[in-house]
């Protein structure tokens, strides 16, 4: 039913003049124009591999989860553990609303309250230290670094922050040997007023920020520990949002923090579409986002990297159907690629676990998300680059990077791309027609179509044995590559020796 809703863009299609197949030379006039379905056109990728203006390290995609969620049990899933190693090397954030509730009470006897998760974000609860160490424990078997989110809205009779409960776990964390490596204070304080009736204002989070960096300077675990924040969301359509970073850059806010993070959702999940969630207008509103925030950190005289503590297709835990299903893939690929290309340090997809936009499901089921996250995690490490493609078509989104040594020599380069288009498609990398190429192509895994709960690889619906993820294999082929009508994946050059990708791959660790 749902392919009814497109029929009118599929006649636009049909009507639409594109090219004669092969590669065109950029300047070349259009001598030959037939018009054609889609379906026949070919479109000519050309990397710019001399240049790379951006770099992703190999914890570009990382992961968030709720910090109520620190009361589950981290302990008893081996299938949890494997989940969350496989998206390892990441960090994880453990934030957001429930951020602000979250008191630490190493005295606190674990009761029967202790695995209790309600889904109101906003009532107090207390960490045990049994609690703590099991969470941390879990992280560190996976693989996972820790972004903890302090809670703000502890103050002292004066309205200043009251670092003494962070200083209780960081003493303790401390005399554990646990690591911490980034920290981050509140979230989205510039929504406080409208979600606690109460007002945080940036120049105040500031002085909150340098009384945390204090803090940290007494632990010589912590000293060193990275800070980001202010964590507000959606820069680009909420001005209180922008101008909240605008005046927390001002307050100096760079001459603390290492990085400026800011949350993004394409949508409400109340009002989200099937169609939104293929659509390149909503995919290219996310630039606004990024670019607001990078000028913003310029007007500093010290600008800092941005990066993305909080993200995924829709806010307000995600659209049931849609952001748990196959579609979701396109809006997540094309927010990792265009993320890449503008610079930004970290993607962390709300959420690793809980909500419609999760990774995986509440009874740790792997959503069509999961796998392409592992895929992109064991694929995608170093410089970005560019590319054009001729004839343009904004139906088809196509970024390239350096291939990850994980399965790859140094110089591999990894083209991944969504073809949007309702008909196949056909990729000419018309700088490797003779390379031998992997393709990892990832196509709905049943018959639902885009919001299918499956995903498959090549033909090959993913599906886990037991506790045991399956084993994510590519097809080989050599000249031109056929997409699926929307659908997603990636095509690896293995022996493309990309002197960049090399140069990378040698440089100290
Ligand atoms: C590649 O990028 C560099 C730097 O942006 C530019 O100078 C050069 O002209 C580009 N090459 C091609 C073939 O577009
Ligand atoms: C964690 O699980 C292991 C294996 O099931 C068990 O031996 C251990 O006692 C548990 N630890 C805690 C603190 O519950
Ligand atoms: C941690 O707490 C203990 C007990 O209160 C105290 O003696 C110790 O100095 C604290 N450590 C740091 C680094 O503040
Ligand atoms: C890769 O390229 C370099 C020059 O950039 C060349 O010296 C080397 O032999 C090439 N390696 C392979 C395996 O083709």
């Amino acid at each position: 039913m749902a392919w009814l809703r497109f029929s009118i863009i599929l006649l636009l299609n049909m009507c639409v003049l594109i090219a004669h197949s092969s590669p065109i030379e950029a300047d070349a006039p259009l001598t030959m124009q037939v018009a054609r379905s889609a379906a026949d056109a070919t479109y000519a990728v050309t990397v710019n591999l001399t240049s790379s203006q951006h770099s992703c390290d190999v914890r570009f995609l990382s992961v968030a989860i709720g910090s109520r969620r620190i009361t589950l049990d981290w302990n008893g899933s081996e299938k949890l553990l494997n989940l969350a190693s496989a998206l390892s090397p990441a960090d994880l954030r453990l934030g957001g609303t429930s951020a602000n509730f979250l008191h630490f009470d190493p005295t606190e006897r674990p009761g029967t309250r202790d695995r209790f998760y309600t889904s109101s974000h906003k009532t107090p609860f207390t960490v045990t230290a049994r609690q703590w160490d099991l969470f941390v424990s879990f992280l560190r078997k996976a693989g996972l670094d820790l972004l903890f989110n302090v809670n703000n809205l502890m103050w002292t009779k004066d309205g200043s922050w009251d670092p003494s409960n962070a200083d209780k776990l960081l003493n303790y964390s401390s005399a554990k040997g646990v690591q911490i490596p980034y920290f981050q204070l509140g979230n989205e304080p510039s929504s406080y007023q409208r979600n606690f009736y109460i007002n945080r204002s940036p120049q105040k989070l500031v002085q909150d920020y340098r009384t945390l960096k204090n803090l940290l300077a007494k632990y010589p675990l912590y000293a060193g520990s990275k800070l980001n924040g202010p964590d507000v969301a959606n820069v680009a359509t909420s001005y209180k949002a922008r101008v909240y970073l605008q005046e927390f850059v001002a307050a100096g806010a760079n001459d603390i923090v290492d990085e400026l993070s800011i949350h993004h959702y394409y949508m409400d999940s109340r009002k989200a579409r099937m169609e939104d969630f293929i659509s390149p207008t909503w995919m290219n509103y996310l630039k606004h986002d990024l670019a607001h925030a990078q000028t913003i950190s310029r007007s500093s005289p010290r600008p800092k990297p941005v990066t993305l503590t909080e993200t995924a297709s829709c806010s307000n835990g995600g659209a049931s159907g849609l952001s748990d299903r196959y579609i979701a893939g396109f809006l997540w690929l094309d927010k990792l690629g265009l993320a890449a290309q503008s610079g930004v340090t970290r993607v962390f997809r709300q959420t690793f676990l809980g909500g419609y936009y999760a990774l995986i499901s509440n009874r740790h089921d792997p959503h069509p998300d999961f796998y392409l996250s592992v895929l992109y995690k064991q694929l995608i490490e170093g410089p970005v680059f560019n590319l054009n493609i001729s004839p343009p078509n904004p139906q088809l989104r196509v970024y390239a990077h350096c291939a990850r040594t994980l399965l790859y020599l140094p110089g591999a380069i990894v083209v991944y791309y969504l073809n949007l288009e309702k008909s196949q498609t056909v990729l000419s990398l018309s700088q490797f027609q003779a390379n031998d190429l992997h393709l990892y192509q990832l196509t709905p895994g049943d018959t639902s179509g885009l919001t299918s709960k499956y995903v498959k690889l090549n033909g090959q619906t993913l599906m886990m044995s037991g506790t045991k993820l399956p084993t994510l294999l590519p097809r080989l082929q050599t000249g031109d590559v056929t997409l699926e009508a929307l659908s997603f994946g990636f095509i690896v050059v293995p022996h493309a020796n990309v002197s960049l990708c090399v140069e990378y791959f040698q440089r100290d660790p």
